[in-house]
């Protein structure tokens, strides 16, 4: 049986590369564990205009990806006695999209503060693949030095920051959207189909 990939979604604005990565774990047959942060409830309430509810999670996370995913398994983000809060629970590791600046100063820090933070800090214990998409502009000193120390910790920092090579200056939000996908999938080693590789050529 693979290992599930875990999918921290905090309150970054992006809800859109979570979805990206969402559906491309599903179309990859990838089984995914997901944790949506209190505060991902408001940036998927402003961009979706979804009302995402832990009882109700499978119709809100069908009717959020537009599609059916199979071999998800939820869990509340104030579980703390969660599957993922323990290293002894299986997982290929963590994705944490969008990383919003309070998730990053906590897993960082070890805060811990709910089941998304303890979860991407075990994994880091563990000495597993983390993946964090941090999504703020500008960004202050102390921002940049959490993003170090996760580094530090053996995380790969994979900013929200879209590539224009390959698709140009008439790039649609959704391709800008896949190209962050497609590097977050790139670094989890799984297949997709979300980019445009580089070939070394220049178009012109
Ligand atoms: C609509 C909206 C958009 C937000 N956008 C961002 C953002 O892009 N980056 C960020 O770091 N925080 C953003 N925030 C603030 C976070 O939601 C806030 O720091 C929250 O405490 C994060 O909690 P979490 O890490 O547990 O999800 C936004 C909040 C709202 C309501």
């Amino acid at each position: 049986m693979r290992r599930p990939w875990i999918v921290g979604v905090s309150g970054a604005s992006g809800t859109p590369y979570a979805a990206a990565v969402l559906r491309a774990l599903s179309a990859a047959e990838v089984p995914v564990d997901l944790v949506v942060s209190r505060a991902a409830r408001l940036t998927l309430l402003d961009e979706t205009a979804i009302s995402f509810r832990d009882a109700h999670w499978q119709h809100d996370l069908q009717t959020w990806l537009g599609a059916e995913v199979k071999d998800v398994r939820y869990w509340p983000a104030g579980d703390l006695a969660a599957g993922p809060s323990s290293g002894s629970y299986p997982a290929s590791g963590m994705i944490v999209v969008p990383a919003s600046t309070a998730a990053c100063a906590g897993i960082a820090l070890g805060l811990s503060k709910d089941l998304l933070q303890r979860a991407a800090e075990v994994n880091l214990k563990e000495r597993r693949p983390v993946i964090v998409v941090p999504r703020e502009t500008p960004v202050t000193r102390s921002h940049l030095l959490h993003l170090v120390e996760l580094i530090d910790a053996g995380a790969t920092v994979l900013p929200a920051s879209p590539g224009f090579y390959g698709i140009g200056a008439a790039a649609t939000a959704q391709q800008l959207i896949d190209f962050v996908a497609g590097k977050v999938l790139d670094c989890a080693g799984v297949e997709h189909d979300l980019l445009t590789r580089w070939t070394g050529t220049i178009n012109g």
